[in-house]
């Protein structure tokens, strides 16, 4: 495992493939996608992104999913159907400063706890996801 993290500090390497890549990887997206909105669906530490979301968060779990498979080295899935992401403007609707980026995050950590990702992953991954929650805020 170290191997494959110093490879993928170099980037020899995608998370996608860390997370074993193919149908396996696309699993263990999908099961953190689906526990990042339950944690975001039932956490009160969360309630103040949850009310920014549709009632139902089915969309949300499947657009999220195909977009971290594609963004993390994997099939490029949101961009096929939908095109270009154009993330931040996607955002523009909704309020985003510290906080929301914060409770975002929180979502994100605890989803990856609960799946018991490789810490050195689990690590890497989170930066790089801050880096994009942190490019969303716009107030
Ligand atoms: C920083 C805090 C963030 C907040 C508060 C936030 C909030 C939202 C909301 C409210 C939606 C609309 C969902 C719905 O239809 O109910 C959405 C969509 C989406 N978000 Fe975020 N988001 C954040 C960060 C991120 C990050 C970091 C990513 C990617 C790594 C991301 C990826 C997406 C994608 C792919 C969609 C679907 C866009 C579409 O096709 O309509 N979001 N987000």
């Amino acid at each position: 495992m170290l191997d494959k993290i110093e490879e993928a500090g170099s980037s020899k390497s995608t998370f996608y493939e860390l997370l074993g890549g193919e149908e396996a990887g696309q699993q263990v997206v999908r099961q953190l996608v689906n526990t990042f909105y339950d944690v975001m669906d039932t956490d009160p530490k969360a309630a103040g992104i949850r009310a920014l979301h549709q009632a139902d968060l089915t969309d949300a779990r499947e657009k999220l999913s195909m977009f971290l498979t594609g963004w993390m080295g994997g099939p490029q899935l949101y961009i096929e159907r939908y095109g270009h992401p154009m993330l931040r403007r996607r955002h523009m609707p909704f309020a985003i400063g510290e906080s929301e980026r914060d409770q975002w995050m929180y979502c994100m950590i605890r989803a990856m706890h609960t799946l018991q990702l490789d810490e050195e992953i689990m690590k890497k991954l989170a930066a790089q996801l801050y880096g994009v929650a942190d490019f969303m805020r716009n107030k």
